[in-house]
């Protein structure tokens, strides 16, 4: 197949295309390297484009792709709150123009990077796709929009999707080529990294009052590669079944970071401080 991995200069974008090196997949990258990094393309051909600009959108997409990637977003929760006119106009706005130009185009196959934040406050642990979409969030807000115009593009223009909703992702390439990289980082792994490293003086963890031992919360990990793993299986069913559908991926991966507290503890690493907020 040919396919588009828009936002392909990003974290998961990059691992992805990683993954892409090892199938017969023909692979190019659409991103406006705002929080991405050209190098982060490898070998595969980069356009570099701003969703916002619908008539370059366009006249990308004309290269005869048969299905669409999507992982160009802004990720961060708390700046949704701040500034949501920011995260609406890129993640719904701009995610329209690419789907308005799909459409046009006939290229009616895509794989949607959503969030586990379109669940909000789920009713139930652990959570299934059946839970509705209640997100308390903006940038939750904003997945849950892109999945309903998602479900109203297939109805009435054979648009076929699967979107994969996720927690936190975490990890690198096993060959230590690509990792982690966000500027400013906010997420925690990374961070408690470069407290350990002495890169920064402190970790602050939010929350004091969760139903566990210490207070703080529990979060779900997927290693980022295992979720490459997963886009790739998307697209394999939607090739196959042409259904659309949504799915969690997601796996309790606490471990992960009950492991390195563990060596902190050891002393393998600097001892560094953890503030924990309300
Ligand atoms: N990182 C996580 O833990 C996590 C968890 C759940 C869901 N997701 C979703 O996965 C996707 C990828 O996340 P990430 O951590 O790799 O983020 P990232 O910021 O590293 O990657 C996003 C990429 O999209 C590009 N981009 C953003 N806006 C664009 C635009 N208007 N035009 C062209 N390119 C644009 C950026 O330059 C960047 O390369 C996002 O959609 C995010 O919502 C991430």
């Amino acid at each position: 197949m040919k396919i588009l991995v828009v936002g392909g200069a990003g974290y998961i974008g990059s691992h992805m295309l990683k993954r892409f090196q090892d199938t017969n997949h023909k692979v190019e990258v659409l991103d406006n390297l705002s929080t991405g990094f050209e190098t982060n393309c490898l070998d595969f051909t980069l356009h570099k484009c701003d969703l916002a600009n619908r008539e370059e959108v366009y006249s990308i997409l004309q290269n005869n792709y048969d299905l669409v990637m999507h992982f160009a977003s802004y990720i961060n929760v708390g700046e949704s709150y701040i500034n949501p006119q920011k995260y609406y106009e890129n993640n719904v706005v701009n995610t329209l123009n690419l789907l308005n130009c799909m459409v046009d185009l006939k290229i009616l196959n895509f794989v949607f990077s959503s969030t586990a934040a379109v669940y909000g406050e789920p009713k139930s642990n652990p959570i299934s796709e059946i839970n509705p979409m209640t997100p308390v969030n903006p940038y939750g807000q904003t997945k849950a929009i892109v999945e309903n115009i998602l479900k109203d593009y297939d109805n009435s223009y054979g648009l076929k999707s699967i979107s994969l909703r996720y927690f936190n992702a975490c990890g690198a390439h096993p060959d230590g080529t690509i990792g982690e990289r966000h500027d400013p980082e906010t997420h925690l792994i990374p961070l408690i990294l470069q407290a350990a490293s002495g890169r920064k003086d402190k970790i602050t963890i939010y929350g004091d009052d969760y139903p566990t031992k210490d207070g703080t919360c529990v979060r779900d990990y997927i290693h980022v590669m295992d979720l490459a793993e997963a886009h790739l299986l998307a697209l394999d069913r939607l090739s196959q079944t042409q259904l659309s559908d949504v799915y969690n991926v997601g796996i309790m991966r606490v471990l992960v970071l009950e492991k390195l507290l563990r060596l902190l503890k050891k002393s393998l690493i600097k001892k560094m401080d953890i503030e924990i907020q309300k």
